[in-house]
């Protein structure tokens, strides 16, 4: 395929609209947490997506002015755990609705660890523990792609989702 560079320049869709389109898409709910010689710290994701099933492979976006962003460069693992629709309360936390910050957010929920060191959430109703494969800087976001060492299967309960600004349980 041949680079973007050789095609014409085209205006960017401006980012207001395009962040009313992406409210229209409904995006399951994860807590994504780290943790390692750079300390524990997680946050409130929608940007999370499968890549690559051989080897298991997803992607997850994090703000490059998070305070949680050199935490997971250094530490190099991340763990992505799905919320259950009654976790909303776990959402807020770790989106910082509630001013509570680093560490002192696993307070909320009871959190063990499987293969990478990072925090793992019990109740998730599914947890991708990952490897950081590759960091890629993407505009305003780092686009982490992870490996993943292991998976863990909660309770078949319904999930949480973010659509049109709120939360939804599907
Ligand atoms: C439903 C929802 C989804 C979010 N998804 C993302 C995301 O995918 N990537 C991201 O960087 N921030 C996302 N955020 C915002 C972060 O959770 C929030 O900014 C982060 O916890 C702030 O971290 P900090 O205050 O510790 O820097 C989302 C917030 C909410 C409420």
């Amino acid at each position: 395929m041949s680079g973007v560079d050789n095609l014409p320049a085209l205006d960017q869709a401006d980012a207001q609209t395009f962040r009313e389109a992406m409210s229209r898409l409904g995006a399951a709910v994860h807590i994504v947490t780290t943790d390692g010689k750079a300390g524990k710290a997680g946050f409130t994701a929608t940007a999370v997506a499968s890549v690559s099933d051989t080897p298991s492979t997803l992607l997850v976006c994090l703000n490059r002015k998070s305070q949680i962003t050199p935490l997971m460069q250094e530490n190099c693992s991340f763990c992505v755990n799905t919320l259950a629709a009654s976790e909303e309360p776990i959402a807020d936390v770790f989106a910082g609705r509630t001013g509570v910050f680093m560490a002192e957010r696993f307070k909320a929920g009871e959190w063990d660890t499987i293969k990478t060191g990072s925090p793992a959430l019990k109740s998730a109703i599914a947890v991708f523990d990952c490897r950081v494969l590759e960091a890629k800087e993407v505009g305003s976001h780092y686009v982490y792609f992870g490996t993943v060492v292991a998976v863990r299967l909660g309770p078949a309960a319904k999930a949480l989702v973010y659509h049109d600004r709120a939360y939804k349980h599907v």
